[in-house]
């Protein structure tokens, strides 16, 4: 028996219909599964069933634990993306990355120099790269991996802590390289050196340091941990929050807790 569709009906139809259409395939692992077009590869795994439980964490494309290797039917290329950040494509078939093993090397930062000799003594095989530039092709962060790697191996500092400053430790670019470099803890080192030794001083952080260690916080932090729950709350809603486009030396009008 036929009956006509009441508005609602209509509108639940059509929803149905418009979904089934931004269905698109998928293969996780192998499996075939049917996502929404609009999801990123971390939501459509959810849809699909999977439970993350690794290679998962913080979801805005900042932690790199959610590195994916992907291809499509027919093509010889390996495609790389956060899983967090990369929206589906029909026929992906793609694996994530949960954990990649890597040299990290042990250092006294306070005895280390900032030369080539601290690098290559943490991390020999940085000598070692053959400037494929496999490495850069293979980070979704578009940073300029073989071009910090060779600022490395020139003992260039700044350069290397330039270069690298956006890596989120993904480990795509290690699990590629030839010359098994493990780019991003030779990074770090670079960075760390480039932060103790070579970056200027930031004088308002040494002159805050010095004011909280003469105490000038302690009568406002001992207030605030006698303070009762709703007059936190009231005071952490009510405070002055900076705008977004504000400039480098906006301060808040109320000065109580500087
Ligand atoms: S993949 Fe390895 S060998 Fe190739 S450029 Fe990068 S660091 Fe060098
Ligand atoms: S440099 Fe390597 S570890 Fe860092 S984000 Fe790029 S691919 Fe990931
Ligand atoms: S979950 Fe942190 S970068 Fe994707």
């Amino acid at each position: 028996m036929l009956h006509a569709l009441c508005g609602g009906e209509e509108d639940f139809m059509e929803g149905e219909k418009k979904e089934r259409q931004d269905l698109v395939p998928i293969f996780i692992m192998g499996k075939r599964y049917e996502v929404p077009s609009s999801l990123t590869i971390q939501k459509a795994m959810e849809y699909a069933g999977y439970q993350l439980i690794r290679g998962c964490g913080c979801r805005g494309g900042i932690c790199g634990a959610c590195g994916t290797v992907y291809r499509f039917p027919g093509s010889y290329k390996i495609e790389v993306g956060l899983a967090c950040q990369t929206i589906v494509q029909p026929n992906m078939y793609l694996t994530q990355l949960p954990f990649f093993p890597a040299t990290k090397s042990v250092y006294d930062i306070e005895k280390a120099k900032p030369t080539i000799d601290t690098l290559v003594r943490a991390y020999p095989e940085l000598l070692r790269c053959l400037q494929c530039n496999t490495c850069t092709k293979s980070c979704p962060m578009d940073i300029q991996v073989m071009d910090y790697i060779a600022a490395g191996m020139r003992g260039d500092i700044a350069r290397l802590a330039e270069l690298s400053f956006d890596c989120v430790m993904c480990g795509l670019c290690a699990s590629r390289c030839p010359a098994e470099l493990c780019q991003y803890n030779i990074a770090i080192l670079g960075r760390r050196l480039y932060g103790k030794y070579i970056a200027p001083r930031a004088e308002h952080m040494a002159s805050m340091v010095k004011r909280i260690e003469e105490g000038q916080y302690e009568k406002m932090l001992k207030e605030l941990m006698s303070t009762d729950e709703e007059t936190l709350k009231k005071l952490y809603t009510g405070r002055e929050i900076e705008p977004e486009q504000a400039g480098e030396d906006w301060t808040p009008q109320d000065k109580t807790y500087l």
